[in-house]
């Protein structure tokens, strides 16, 4: 039987007459090769279209857009010209868009915007699957409380509930309501499990977690995209309490699999079953791979160990072949409900070219950039005043690229630079860049504003990109001294794939927008500069005063010795040389126009209850405002954080209009993980309804079975 001949009621038999080879193929995935630089010359795999042929590979790995010829010709092969004809799945990175880049997944995170999320997932899937992908690693869903760490750039920052929100999002753009033929791309959890806690910071470290953290903390968003339907996972490098996450039994048998009933395919990531060998966990290529099949890991990405050393490992009997059957049948699943043959089939004959960097989609990266940029500090400053003469200075003043970390996308440098956009906006733009500290001085004094474009460059934040020293670098300090006693009115920009040190910079400029890697999307940055563009978004993780403060989150557990006002008391928990809080808190973000928020009630309707509350837009503009409900249970064991998101809400109001804000609240919004139990206890909780995680606007309730009533 040919694979298009099967369907997954006659799987079974379709397996059987696989051999041996054929079906370890399944399990293996192979680079394609490289573009080192985007145009320039391929560096293609040699092996790789005879192995496809002889039905020794099951995934193919590409990097970038420029790979379409390859990837329709190593499709063609498999179809047609291996034994069963199997198709591959196709495999990229797409983190924040393919052709069409949006902004970086950490900003636009804190757009809190679910709805154009997904749309951006599916104008990627879109982009992707016409230039021949189906299968992606993302979304990246790691909680991410270290900025040290560059693949927070690549993360939704330090929230549970908000991570969980965008893995179903993402999920549901990439793949649809389900797995279904209309699937574009096969959308794959990242990085499982703690991969965001690595100690220190450092890339690929060991991630020092407890149980109770690891339920209630990092796993909830992986549960959640598997609850949307996620057909992919990824094990993580990292160990948990000593174990690699390739070969960890606990979390990817007992927890992911039979916990969690997850059923599509995991895999492990980039030769992450060699690298046993490097933990020091394995002492052989076999034994790496005897404990990473054992463990769960279906597709071995790219260290060749499935291919090499699997057979041996079967035929002397360590590893059952029921087990290698059941991992390609879960692979082949996939394959059949994605309808791989007759999509291909299309592609290939209908010789279609990839559509990508539409109208449309450099539109939704501009709707996006617009409610990620978060304005973080403004005395008066921004908007600009129409018309004024401007002087720029600093490293992005004359860049086209804004794309940051984790893209290939053969459009890099395809928009305007900030001089040109301001320029075109009818202010007089001067550049300063080229001018001696003298000739800066004296052109500032012709100016009414001074715009820097400060942070650090794109290679600075992503994979192996970790940092102990998260102040501005040298020549960005220089240039703020340079310029702060010179009575002009300063605005910073700051560009950069995590939270940098800025208390300084806040010192020093009258306003700071984070505009992160805003992607094709970039215009934003100027649209929010003169007012066009109202700034709506908050951050998705805090920022620290000093590095000696990471981790700071705000979901944080009490201590016994809470510091909470009793700053200037000894013995408790706090710095002798800097407050406990961050200099920016999460859920943080300003916007050019105020909301006034009231009491929160508590409604009863019939046997539902709701927190509610008014917000108001006291301010002379209209505007977008994040409105978020925060929870914090008062007595449990283990103990819980002293507030914990649990729901947010993208309004628009018009100045002076107002509008109550409800969320629905019962039982299982207050359960957390009690070891293996997810249950809430009845007692004492407190709702916030606020602007950010500080606010302090609350109600107190009691809860007792499923109802709940005023705490007295
Ligand atoms: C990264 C993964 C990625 C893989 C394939 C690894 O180094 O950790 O996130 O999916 O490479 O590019």
């Amino acid at each position: 039987m040919k694979f298009k001949d099967c369907n997954l009621s006659s799987i079974d038999e379709f397996i059987e007459q696989m051999t041996l080879e054929e079906k370890i193929g399944q399990l293996v995935q192979k680079t394609i090769g490289r573009t080192e630089n985007l145009g320039q010359e391929k560096s293609i795999n040699s092996d790789l279209f005879e192995s496809i042929e002889a039905g020794r590979i099951g995934s193919i790995l590409q990097s970038a857009s420029e790979m379409f010829e390859e990837v329709m010709r190593a499709q063609d092969l498999a179809l047609h010209k291996s034994r069963l004809g199997i198709p591959l799945f196709v495999n990229s990175d797409i983190i924040h868009g393919f052709g069409t880049i949006f902004p970086i997944p950490l900003a636009s995170a804190c757009s809190f915007n679910m709805e154009l999320i997904k749309e951006s997932a599916v104008l990627a899937a879109e982009e992707a699957a016409s230039a021949g992908l189906c299968c992606t690693h993302s979304p990246m869903i790691d909680i991410a409380r270290d900025p040290r760490w560059g693949r927070i750039a690549e993360s939704c920052g330090e929230d549970p509930y908000l991570a969980g929100e965008i893995a179903k999002a993402y999920v549901c753009g990439f793949q649809g309501e389900e797995i279904s033929p209309n699937t574009l791309l096969l959308a794959t959890l990242k990085h499982y499990l703690g991969y965001g806690a690595a100690e220190g910071g450092r890339d690929y470290n060991t991630a020092e977690i407890g149980e109770n953290t690891i339920r209630n903390f990092y796993l909830p968003p992986f549960q959640i995209g598997i609850e949307s339907g996620a057909g992919g996972v990824m094990a993580s490098f990292n160990t948990i309490d000593g174990i690699p996450m390739t070969a960890n039994n606990k979390y990817l048998d007992d927890v992911l699999r039979k916990e969690l009933k997850f059923s599509g395919i995991v895999l492990s990531d980039w030769t992450g079953i060699a690298e046993l060998m490097g933990h020091g966990m394995a002492k052989s290529p076999e034994e790496a791979v005897f404990l990473a099949f054992g463990a769960g890991i279906d597709i071995d990405m790219v260290s060749d160990f499935y291919e090499k050393f699997l057979q041996n490992e079967i035929s002397d009997g360590r590893v059952e072949l029921s087990k290698l059957n059941a991992a390609v049948k879960r692979i082949l699943s996939l394959k059949l409900r994605m309808n791989l043959v007759g999509r291909y089939e299309k592609q290939i004959a209908l010789k279609s070219k990839p559509v990508v960097f539409t109208e449309r989609a450099r539109q939704l990266a501009k709707d996006l950039a617009d409610e990620s940029i978060v304005l973080l500090k403004n005395d008066n400053v921004l908007p600009l005043r129409a018309g004024t003469t401007l002087l720029l200075d600093g490293r992005w003043t004359h860049c086209r690229n804004f794309l940051g970390c984790w893209q290939s996308s053969a459009y890099k440098k395809h928009v305007e630079s900030l001089d040109e956009m301001l320029s075109r906006r009818n202010f007089s733009v001067k550049d300063a860049n080229k001018l001696s500290e003298n000739e800066k001085l004296a052109a500032a004094a012709e100016c009414e504003y001074i715009i820097l474009t400060l942070g650090e460059n794109e290679n600075e934040s992503g994979e192996a990109a970790s940092k102990a020293v998260l102040s501005l670098s040298e020549e960005d300090q220089k240039l703020v001294s340079l310029y702060k006693s010179c009575g002009k009115k300063i605005v910073a920009l700051i560009f950069s794939g995590r939270p940098l040190l800025l208390e300084k910079l806040c010192e020093d400029v009258g306003a700071v927008l984070m505009c992160w890697f805003p992607g094709h999307g970039n215009e934003a940055v100027a649209d929010i500069l003169t007012g066009e563009i109202n700034p709506c978004a908050k951050i998705c993780v805090s920022f620290p005063r000093r590095e000696g403060q990471i981790p700071v989150y705000y979901n944080h557990l009490s201590t016994g010795r809470s510091a909470h006002g009793r700053e200037t008391e000894k013995f408790v928990s706090r710095y002798l040389d800097c407050p406990n809080e961050p200099l920016f808190p999460f859920g943080f973000g300003l916007s050019y126009t105020q909301f006034e928020y009231g009491p929160v009630n508590l409604i009863r309707n019939q046997n539902d209850f709701f927190v509610v509350c008014q917000v108001k837009n006291t301010g002379k503009r209209c505007g977008k405002e994040i409105v978020q409900l925060y929870v914090r249970d008062c007595i449990a064991c283990p103990v819980r954080p002293i507030k914990e998101l649990k729901g947010f809400k993208k309004i628009f109001l018009e100045a002076g209009e107002s509008v109550d804000v409800s969320f629905k609240i019962d039982r299982k919004l207050c359960a957390y993980y009690h070891a293996a139990r997810f249950d809430a206890d009845d007692g004492e909780f407190i709702f916030y309804i606020g602007d950010s995680s500080i606010s302090e606007n609350n109600i107190r309730l009691l809860l007792q079975g499923e109802n709940f009533s005023l705490a007295r």
